[in-house]
């Protein structure tokens, strides 16, 4: 069970975009219980072919201002999970170009400035990990050992810059620059799925990598429902605006999490050490030690 606060006194109205998504399937289960939701993607079945109950078909990318406005009217927050994934992507974007990933910027511009207009408090929006890629093989190489939301952003694919993109749209939302301050948080997702030690045999650096990435599912309920309902989020100048890496609470973490603990109280119960203790006994035992070490 995720370690969750009492739940706000009135039920939060929450949109979720991409709600038929593998990410969302994860956070449904929680959002059910806490939250008035309403649901969107451009499908109503998930990627399965079954039916995701409560979902409408919007079309975030396509459909008119005037069809879409309505979905972000009478909500407190608005979970932004909606990807436009380009035909044959790879994680690392290789081979794919700039208007590939394009339309994911054009998507959260406008969940951003809907959710403006229509008086919303809060949004929270799946950023990933690659936002901050191009560090990795330093982190690997042991040249640096962590990073964390302070450092510059950094990518060398088209995947991770539309996320750096994304969140620096979410920053002039926040500030104030279109009058009125807009909460906004980004989250950095690490590898939201349990990890399949079989795939790791003579590949001791990558599974060091995946070990330190990992999030457990009720780990990602948290940190969404603490993103959704704990604060306040202002940073040191008064903006409301949070960049929270998602991982568990791993012995191999090189991504900071330390703001997201201090800021909503992110308290992750998962270690992939421990879940996988067996699997590194086994797989690691002639490569102990930090992450990038072959
Ligand atoms: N799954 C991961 O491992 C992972 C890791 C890090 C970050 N993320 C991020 O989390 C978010 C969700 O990822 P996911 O794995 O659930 O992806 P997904 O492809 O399973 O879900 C995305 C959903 O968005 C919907 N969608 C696509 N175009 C749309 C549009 N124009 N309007 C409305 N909805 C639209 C899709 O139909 C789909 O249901 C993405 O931003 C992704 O980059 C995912």
């Amino acid at each position: 069970m995720p370690n969750l606060p009492q739940p706000p006194a009135s039920r939060p109205r929450v949109l979720l975009t991409g709600a038929t998504g593998y990410v969302a399937s994860r956070l449904l289960p929680v959002f059910r219980e806490r939250y008035d939701l309403r649901l969107v993607d451009v499908r109503t079945t998930n990627a399965q072919g079954q039916p995701v109950e409560g979902a409408q078909l919007a079309n975030l990318l396509d459909d008119a201002d005037e069809q879409l406005k309505p979905h972000f009217q009478n909500v407190d927050a608005v979970v932004h999970l909606g990807y436009f994934r380009p035909p044959g992507m790879t994680v690392t974007g290789e081979g794919k170009s700039y208007l590939d990933e394009r339309p994911n910027v054009d998507m959260a511009e406008r969940v951003y400035r809907f959710a403006l207009d229509a008086g919303v408090k809060r949004v929270v929006f799946a950023s990933s990990n690659h936002a901050a890629d191009w560090w990795e093989p330093l982190i690997h190489a042991r040249r640096v050992d962590r990073i964390g939301p302070s450092d510059l952003p950094r990518s060398d694919n088209y995947y991770g810059w539309a996320k750096i993109a994304y969140e620096a749209l979410g920053w002039m939302y926040a500030c104030g620059a279109f009058g009125r301050k807009l909460e906004v948080v980004q989250l950095r997702i690490g590898a939201p799925r349990e990890l399949d030690a079989g795939q790791f045999e003579g590949r001791a650096a990558e599974f060091k990598r995946d070990l330190g990435a990992y999030l457990s599912a009720a780990d990602l309920q948290q940190l969404a429902v603490r993103s959704i309902e704990c604060g306040p989020l202002e940073d040191e100048w008064g903006v409301p605006f949070q960049i929270f890496y998602g991982i568990s609470n791993n012995t191999r973490a090189f991504w900071s999490i330390t703001n997201a603990r201090q800021v909503i109280g992110y308290a992750p119960e998962d270690d992939s050490e421990v879940r996988y203790a067996a699997d590194i006994a086994r797989l690691l035992r002639s490569s102990p030690g930090p992450v990038g070490a072959p």
